[in-house]
């Protein structure tokens, strides 16, 4: 046959794969923003967050770097905007000022190193596919950064960030002492914070079967939740005093039964406290996370919120940065608390059982809420 003739040299199915994820992924990138105006785009709607039009610009910046760069050996597409978009070289702080690309330059740098990106992995593969699966979580990563930011400003559209009444009743599920295996598995990919997979144990402890409902934050900020210091830590206290923080401001309006979302480690620790509870360390939660030998089925509602954790973070024993350094180590140490599981606005494939996300304790942001537990 005439077709057959032709000889062409077809993409091997896993770049086929990771091509049609990543294609995926920018299209969902595109139409988060579509509906934004240029000022939208390049307004900073708060100190913390970047001006969305970077994230834009970081995203392509960061692609190009690893994959057209580092995997195929090109020149960056702009070494001039390399600095603008590295995250530690423009913090949060400055990423209003700076004169970086606009919104229709930020769309046109993303199809362009998107252009690099494709011959790229046509041209060399995916390797051990370590770089493209990171690549294409950073950008869903991203997009969830960017929700938060919209968040704040009231740009989300309508109806995404409706958090639904959880159906599991409330109650505690109870696990045994002993040791467990923590971490992802070698196997598939997962970050350097991840890994290794190791022994870890905990203590008898009982663990909520689902996250604090706003109905339940509506009660401990009526009982006095911002008011009784022996509720709060020395830190958390100081916080709520400086900020004069004395309510939540979301809960009131979400469902009564469905999570409360946007608390800050602070708030999370001292409702805990309020309910002679506190946060799980990340080893409990990862432990009833993946407690199967238990009838009443385990942790409900994962997923919706974040969830803080009474771990710092820090790295797993025999732990080695991988590939990129600035992704986890950095974080490292009493700063930054973990959070589990994922929220509404985390892509299925950027979050895991053993995905460990991390903030700042005074952060309200995140779409993070609690989940409490206590030592049996
Ligand atoms: C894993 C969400 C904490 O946003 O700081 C994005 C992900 N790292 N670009 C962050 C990340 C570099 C990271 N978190
Ligand atoms: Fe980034």
């Amino acid at each position: 046959m005439a077709a057959r003739a032709v000889k062409t040299n077809p993409l091997s199915p896993d770049v086929e794969q990771l091509l049609s994820a990543i294609s995926e992924a920018r299209e969902r990138t595109l139409e988060l923003v579509a509906h934004l105006s240029e000022a939208e785009l390049e307004a900073v709607h708060s100190p913390i967050m970047s001006p969305l039009v970077w994230d834009l610009g970081h995203i392509a910046a960061y692609e190009d770097l690893w994959l057209a760069h580092r995997r195929g050996g090109l020149e960056l597409l702009r070494p001039d905007l390399a600095g603008l978009y590295d995250a530690f070289e423009t913090p949060r702080a400055v990423r209003g000022e700076i004169e970086a690309l606009d919104p229709e330059q930020a769309r046109a740098y993303m199809a362009e190193v998107r252009e690099r990106t494709v011959a790229t992995l046509a041209r060399e593969g995916l390797g051990d596919g370590v770089v493209c699966e990171m690549v294409l979580r950073h950008e869903l990563q991203h997009t969830e950064t960017m929700r938060q930011t919209m968040a704040i400003a009231g740009l989300l559209p309508a109806g995404e960030a409706q958090l639904q009444p959880a159906r599991t009743p409330e109650g505690w599920l109870e696990v045994p002492a002993g040791p467990f295996e923590m971490g992802a598995r070698p196997e598939a990919f997962s970050f350097d914070n991840e890994r290794p997979r190791h022994m870890a144990t905990t203590g008898a402890f009982a663990i909520a079967r689902r996250p604090v409902s706003n109905g339940s934050w509506m009660s401990f900020s009526e009982g006095g939740g911002y008011e009784r210091r022996e509720w709060w830590s020395d830190e958390g206290w100081a916080w709520k005093q400086e900020y004069d923080i004395t309510h939540h401001p979301d809960v009131a309006a979400g469902h009564p039964q469905a999570p409360a979302c946007h608390v800050s480690w602070f708030e999370a620790d001292a409702f805990a406290r309020a309910h002679a509870a506190r946060l799980p360390t990340e080893a409990e939660w990862e432990k009833a996370a993946t407690w199967t030998q238990d009838a009443g089925g385990g942790l409900a509602a994962v997923g919706q919120v974040w969830e803080w954790t009474a771990s710092h973070f820090g790295g797993y024993p025999g732990f080695a940065a991988h590939p990129y350094r600035e992704y986890s180590e950095v974080f490292f140490g009493e700063s930054y608390r973990v959070l589990r599981g994922a929220s509404w606005a985390t892509h299925p494939r950027a979050a895991s059982i053993t995905f460990r996300n991390w903030d700042l304790p005074q952060r309200r942001q995140i779409f993070a809420g609690v989940r409490i537990a206590r030592g049996l």
